[in-house]
């Protein structure tokens, strides 16, 4: 019981690593707001922590739109009676070669990366800053410390994740908040689908893999989740500022 006692808000956790992450959590004792703009996927996500005997409450969230974040962490505050843990989980990923990416696209991806984080720790900042400290965690990836052909977009959208990250650790230890991200490398969810097109199809995919992944495998959603788990708990007490890569070897 790791996060026993805690509240938790997880953004992107109707599917893939937040759900695994928000049922996680739920184990380790936490009660959780799940966001998400998947709606039906994110009840779905409730009903299984519920039906685990958990605490779990779903609320709709566009994260590229500060209206949104700015209701979930008032609502989400409000249903848990208070906030100890952001998750900014949410993410999109679109791949391309750079000369036919276009602007749209390009938009996208920072809305939904990085933007959606600067939101959600701006509107909940005051929360955690009053209740004297809580624990941050963004999701950013391998590719914005290694890159990666046709993930140009993406990996810039991640980068700025990390040095967001960079940043917010000193300017937020001094109120008992810590910020983290973590940078996953290949994990089975079918977020990677633009990029699997782009390479070639799931068989070249799984060739690559097996070539530049040490392990010879792709990640698993509960290969991630307990790294979040870590992050959010008194365990990692004495951490921030850090970028954790969990990639098979990877980097
Ligand atoms: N799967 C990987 O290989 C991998 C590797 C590194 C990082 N990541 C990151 O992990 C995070 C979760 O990805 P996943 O692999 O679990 O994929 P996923 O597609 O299962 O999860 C992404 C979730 O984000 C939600 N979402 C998308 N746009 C949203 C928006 N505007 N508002 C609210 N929710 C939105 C989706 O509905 C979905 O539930 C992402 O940030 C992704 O960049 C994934």
């Amino acid at each position: 019981m790791q996060l026993e006692g805690k509240r938790a808000i997880i953004t992107g956790a109707a599917t893939g690593i937040g759900a695994v992450t928000a049922q996680m959590f739920a184990r380790e004792g936490a009660s959780v707001v799940v966001a998400d703009i998947n709606e039906e996927s994110g009840q779905r996500t409730v009903e299984e922590i519920r039906d685990q005997g958990g605490a779990a409450h779903f609320v709709r969230t566009d994260v590229s739109n500060e209206n949104d974040v700015e209701a979930l962490i008032k609502q989400g505050t409000d249903a848990l009676g208070g906030l100890d843990i952001l998750f900014n989980n949410a993410g999109a990923q679109r791949s391309g070669p750079i000369t036919e990416f276009d602007q749209t696209q390009w938009d996208l991806l920072m809305a939904v990366n990085p933007r959606s984080c600067f939101f959600g720790v701006k509107h909940a900042v005051p929360v955690l800053r009053a209740q004297g400290g809580g624990s941050i965690i963004n999701m950013a990836s391998l590719a914005a410390v290694k890159g990666g052909a046709g993930l140009t977009a993406y990996a810039a959208s991640k980068g700025a994740i990390v040095a967001f990250t960079k940043a917010l650790a000193p300017e937020l230890a001094p109120h008992g908040i810590r910020v983290n991200c973590v940078c996953p490398g290949w994990i089975d969810t079918p977020f990677n689908r633009p990029a699997i097109d782009y390479m070639g199809g799931p068989e070249e995919q799984e060739r690559v893999v097996k070539k530049i992944v040490p392990m010879g495998r792709q990640g698993k959603p509960e290969e991630i989740a307990p790294i979040v788990v870590y992050l959010a708990s008194d365990g990692s007490s004495y951490m921030t500022g850090q970028a954790l890569v969990v990639d098979g070897g990877v980097y």
